[in-house]
């Protein structure tokens, strides 16, 4: 598949995600048994995640949506834009980020300390991807469905200069 200038070819089958989805949405039905959590899930790229996620999740629980982007093209601007649109009360309720893929790990630590400021009871990290050879700072990431190489992905969410969410599967670059 091309998207602008550059070739992707199929890396996870949608059957694959899912199944990793469903196991990790009930481990957090197991771990949040009795509490009602507040999913923060990040847009753009976590809001086909955040869709499946949340209807695995057997729970009483809210969800919410906030923007903090960081990436332009295929490489890490290394740029960390502010949280926005947090617009429910996480005062001394248990919050679990709802994120695409973990690179570094700057958004996430960054985002963190954003939500500490507002007193919650946990914050609990979610993701979908994670690069584990490529996080710069000692982060907690209870929840992930999928660890991958260095490879810059697209699809189920993700893109490429914005381009490439509306896939079903997840591409590596070729
Ligand atoms: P980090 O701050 O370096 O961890 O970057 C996290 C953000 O970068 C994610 O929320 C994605 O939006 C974006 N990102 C990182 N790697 C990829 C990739 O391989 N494909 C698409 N977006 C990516």
């Amino acid at each position: 598949m091309k998207v602008k200038d550059k070739d992707f070819k199929v890396f996870i089958h949608e059957a694959d995600i899912l199944k990793q989805v469903a196991r990790v949405a009930s481990e957090i039905n197991r771990d949040y048994e009795g509490e009602t959590p507040v999913f923060l899930a990040v847009l753009n790229g976590s809001f086909i995640f955040a869709a499946d996620l949340l209807r695995e999740i057997t729970l009483p629980c809210e969800i919410s949506f906030v923007k903090l982007a960081s990436y332009e093209g295929v490489n890490s601007t290394g740029k960390i834009h502010e949280m926005i649109g947090l617009n429910v009360d996480i005062t001394n309720r248990p919050v679990i980020i709802v994120e695409d893929i973990v690179d570094t790990g700057l958004t996430m630590a960054h985002m963190l300390e954003t939500l500490k400021k507002h007193n919650p009871k946990s914050v609990d990290i979610c993701t979908l991807l994670l690069k584990p050879d490529k996080l710069k700072v000692d982060l907690d990431i209870r929840y992930r469905c999928l660890e991958i190489p260095n490879d810059f992905i697209l699809g189920y969410g993700l893109d490429y200069d914005q381009l490439g969410r509306n896939t079903r599967d997840i591409y590596v670059i070729e």
